[in-house]
């Protein structure tokens, strides 16, 4: 079965063609139990994505009524990039290096029964079902750019919460100053963490006062749909200012701590991926220049590229979280 839309965006069913009808009826049955069962819920129902791909002009993103995000700088209107390309090129090392590597092999990432644990200076610490932590706060969807430390860009619509929802529910201690994500690394299911590309688990840090910034997002979805296993199921970060590697997927562990948490990059290579790893184009990789980018699907690879924007465009927003900082030494 193919549904047709006006190919004017992410309203596109691709995943109709890659996906079994159980496995898509069960993301619309997610969606629909997702709408009924939080309070407040603003994510846009199928119907009303259908109805908005009728009337949408072409390569304008138009907030959906009733699901767009009131944190500024949380709707883009840059056309988002395509569905299947979103799920096609990614970066997942637990399921290999290739770009294409995560979609043909996350298939085997179990995602249920999932579990987040919450640990370190924070006075509610737990092991929380993750249906639990989805009703934590009202999902709502944005649309963010995503940039990769590589040179390419995407612009993805996600679902899901500001984390400092989650942060507030469970209460830091004064003494937590950063916080720790830790991604599940399951030998079994994920062929990348039997090499040895990175050491693992993946872990990634924000200081709290970046976690705690309302557009850092804990995604549950994006497209209107349960997050794609090679995307980071169940739930992942996003932080879309920093290089995409900040936002670190299929997250296990969220821990509070006082002390500046070293990533898996950092670890790998000290010299070309810092702490902050904000998308900045006056510094450079030690490799490549990081002064532009390519999109995703819209520029093809001869095109000419576009400029990165200082802090992936989110300056008005973020600039002065690092007011006073060295951006050339705090990289
Ligand atoms: N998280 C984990 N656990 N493992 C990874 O390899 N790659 C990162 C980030 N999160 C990665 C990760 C990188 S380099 C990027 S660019 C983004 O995920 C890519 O996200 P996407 O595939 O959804 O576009």
């Amino acid at each position: 079965m193919l549904i047709r839309t006006p190919d004017n965006g992410y309203i596109h069913p691709t995943s109709l063609d890659i996906t079994p009808q159980s496995a898509y009826l069960g993301r619309r049955d997610w969606l629909k139990g997702l709408a009924a069962g939080s309070a407040g819920l603003a994510m846009a129902t199928w119907a009303q994505r259908q109805a908005w791909a009728q009337t949408a002009r072409p390569g304008v993103l138009a907030p959906l009524s009733g699901s767009a995000s009131n944190v500024p700088g949380a709707q883009v209107m840059d056309k988002a990039t395509a569905y299947k390309d979103a799920t096609s090129y990614n970066n997942f090392y637990e399921f290999g290096t290739d770009k294409a590597d995560p979609a043909r092999y996350a298939h085997t990432l179990k995602t249920q029964p999932w579990t987040v644990e919450i640990e370190g200076l924070v006075k509610k610490p737990g092991r929380y079902a993750l249906e639990d932590l989805m009703k934590w706060a009202a999902m709502e969807e944005r649309i963010y750019r995503l940039r990769c430390v590589e040179g390419w860009s995407m612009v993805i619509p996600w679902v899901g919460y500001s984390l400092a929802d989650l942060i507030k529910r469970v209460e830091p201690q004064p003494g937590a100053k950063f916080v720790e994500f830790v991604s599940l690394a399951d030998e079994k299911t994920m062929p990348g963490v039997r090499g040895g590309s990175l050491d693992w688990p993946y872990v990634e840090g924000l200081r709290m006062d970046e976690a705690m910034h309302p557009l850092t997002l804990l995604a549950f979805g994006m497209y209107g749909e349960v997050m794609p296993k090679q995307n980071g199921a169940p739930v992942r970060l996003v932080v879309p200012w920093k290089y995409g590697f900040k936002s670190a997927k299929s997250l296990v562990k969220i821990r509070f701590v006082d002390k500046q948490p070293t990533s898996s990059w950092t670890k790998a290579a000290q010299q070309e991926y810092g702490f902050y790893s904000n998308v900045n184009p006056l510094v450079d990789h030690p490799r490549w220049s990081q002064a532009t980018e390519r999109r995703i699907g819209e520029d093809g690879l001869l095109a000419k590229k576009r400029k990165t924007l200082m802090f992936n465009g989110y300056e008005p927003q973020v600039g002065q979280l690092y007011a006073g900082m060295d951006l050339k030494r705090n990289f």
